[in-house]
């Protein structure tokens, strides 16, 4: 990790880290910021945790979020992991035998399950639309709007897909679903500090993002932004003091009944998410966008090498993969040796089977340097061999 960034992070000097887009790595200030309110918090735990303090604090993270996010404050809650959100989401849409949840051949494991558990206690069919490789965002538009019924409930999509790695042209799709009365759910657990959001102007009935993989706040960090007028159908999993059963008036504690039912669900630490805006202003004071412009020149670079020791091209272009972030195709391998083997040899990136073939994607990071890249080849030249 020769970046001279890496100096903020407390990831381990001895590997090369390529895997950021996994769980993300929190830098040193922000870890530090994050203990100072857990300290707060074991001072005076009464007083922090009193949902006037709680609330006063949560908003403030939302006013900084949202600026970040292009989204309203009144819009967004805390939810401690993109999955966490998603399910809220999924087991609160009230979904009939029948309904129809569009969907992709990209979507992440975890949440394809989520969905899979919905249709099986609500009747609900799960339509799964192949989007071919490469990526063309008239054709990903048109397949799915070809794909939409008159049973079509719901559209469930990543707007950066995990295991390809591709920007996901989500917004006319929106468009064309609301024009039809579907209901939008956009896991974007990828985008928030990896592509510039607008998330009013998105306008998805739900967007759910992490703040914990690229907008580097500590683990437990994600947001839930949901359109004004779709709020009151959201159930969190925990019904406790910030509930009320009319969900438009405003909620025990002041604020919106939406923010209320989220804010205060029992005794939770909510250190992580009150160091959000010390996340965001880390970012600020090290200029991210131009960081994060090197680490996409430099992460095509070492994915031309990678495909020099594969013979085989990334599965998108720079244009239509994540900025940080290329999924890289490899030849047939046992993915799960290879991966024991590259952190063997002090290269953590992640190896995986996607519909059958063999793949690694690499995140790189500002604290990665060029000799991280170089590693990574070296190492798989020795070990594809
Ligand atoms: C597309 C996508 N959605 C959801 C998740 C889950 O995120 P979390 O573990 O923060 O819930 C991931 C994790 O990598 C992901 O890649």
């Amino acid at each position: 990790m020769p970046s001279e960034l890496a100096r903020h992070f407390l990831l381990d000097p001895a590997f090369s880290f390529l895997n950021h887009g996994s769980y993300g790595a929190c830098p040193g200030p922000v870890m530090e910021d994050y203990r100072r309110w857990q300290e707060r918090l074991e001072r005076q735990p009464v007083a922090f945790l009193e949902p006037a303090h709680l609330a006063e604090r949560f908003a403030e993270v939302c006013r900084v979020l949202g600026a970040e996010l292009g989204a309203d404050a009144d819009d967004l809650v805390w939810i401690t992991n993109a999955t966490a959100g998603l399910n809220v989401v999924a087991r609160s849409l009230a979904l009939k035998p029948g309904d129809e949840v569009l969907t992709t051949d990209h979507e992440y494991a975890a949440l394809a399950k989520t969905w899979a558990f919905v249709a099986a206690r609500t009747g609900a069919v799960i339509r799964t639309v192949d989007v071919p490789m490469p990526l063309a965002a008239a054709s990903f538009a048109d397949a799915l709007r070809t794909a939409m019924t008159e049973r079509t409930r719901v559209i469930f999509l990543s707007h950066i897909t995990s295991p390809t790695a591709l920007v996901f042209p989500i917004a006319p799709v929106i468009a064309e679903a609301r024009s039809r009365g579907i209901v939008t759910v956009i896991d974007g657990a990828h985008a928030p500090g990896q592509i510039p959001l607008d998330l009013t102007s998105l306008a998805a009935d739900y967007y759910v993002g992490n703040c914990h993989k690229w907008l580097f706040a500590p683990k437990g960090t994600a947001f839930l932004h949901a359109r004004r007028d779709r709020q009151s159908v959201l159930m969190p999993a925990v019904i406790s003091h910030g509930w009320s059963e009319d969900r438009d008036a405003p909620g025990p504690f002041g604020g919106t009944a939406f923010q209320n039912a989220f804010r205060f669900q029992g005794t939770r630490d909510p250190a992580a998410w009150l160091a959000v805006p010390a996340a965001l202003g880390f970012r600020a004071e090290h200029d991210w966008s131009t960081v994060a412009a090197a680490c996409h020149r430099l992460a095509w670079e070492i994915a031309g090498e990678v495909a020099g020791v594969t013979g085989l091209a990334p599965v998108a272009t720079p244009e239509t993969s994540a900025p940080q972030m290329i999924a890289l195709p490899l030849p047939m391998c046992d993915t799960g040796a290879l991966h024991r083997e590259l952190r063997a040899a002090g290269v953590e990136i992640p190896c995986y089977l996607w519909q059958g073939r063999p793949f690694t994607r690499l995140s790189v990071q500002g604290y990665n340097g060029p000799d991280d890249g170089a590693r990574l080849v070296a190492e798989l030249a020795r070990l594809l061999r």
